[in-house]
């Protein structure tokens, strides 16, 4: 298993976690059938989401160049929320708990990113190598992923820092096991921390 920081794979080509060779083993949910292209993701996907009957023959398969054209996706992506506002005042650790415990229940169980990056700043701070500042990147990549790869994300571990205010979450998206480490603040995500193997914490969380 590789390790992978979702919010690191921005530096990555976007077809990762996505492409087909990838995650051969899930088939898609119906509900994950193609779409209208509503988007403007620059890198779609290369999978064929409309053709999971295992029947189908490469031949019978349109010859390439006869699919969306190249540059647009088949999928749409979930309504953008409203940035994260943060609070004037501190805000008590137990209750940016439940706003992280409300954060993970939508990211990696009902699978909502727009319920879960309500939670995020805009001016959302990075540390990955490579990546682009801000809420705007991180939407585009995540809801991506979210879109395409629903039914393949498990979630597995999560822990709160009460003491920091910093959370970590742990889940897989097909076979990749993925750590994010966030920051909050005030009532919202305000930075994913540099990656740091989590697991010695998760024993006593
Ligand atoms: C995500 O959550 C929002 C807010 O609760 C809700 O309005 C929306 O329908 C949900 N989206 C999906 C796909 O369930
Ligand atoms: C929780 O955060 C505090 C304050 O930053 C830090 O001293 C402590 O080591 C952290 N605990 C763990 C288990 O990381």
């Amino acid at each position: 298993m590789r390790i992978l920081l979702l919010f690191t794979v921005l530096a990555l080509p976007l077809g990762l976690l996505a492409g087909p060779q990838r995650v051969p083993d899930h088939p898609k949910q119906p509900e994950e059938a193609p779409k209208p292209v509503q988007s403007s993701q620059p890198t779609p996907p290369p999978q064929q989401q409309g053709s999971p009957q295992p029947s189908q023959k490469p031949s019978s398969a349109p010859p390439a160049g006869q699919g969306p054209p190249s540059g647009q996706p088949s999928y749409v992506l979930p309504p953008k929320p409203r940035t994260c506002q943060q609070n004037i005042l501190p805000i008590s650790p137990y209750e940016t708990r439940q706003r992280w415990d409300r954060f993970v229940v939508a990211l990696l169980y009902d699978k909502n990113v727009t319920t879960a990056f309500s939670y995020i700043v805009q001016d959302y701070v990075n540390h990955a190598v490579g990546v682009e500042q801000g809420f705007e990147p991180a939407w585009n990549f995540v809801s991506m992923i979210w879109t395409t790869q629903s039914a393949n994300i498990i979630a597995d571990k999560t822990w709160f820092n009460r003491s920091s205010d910093i959370a970590w979450q742990k889940y897989t998206v097909g076979k990749f096991n993925i750590v994010d480490r966030f920051r909050w603040d005030r009532g919202c995500i305000v930075e994913h921390v540099s990656w740091t193997p989590a697991s010695m914490y998760w024993s006593n969380q």
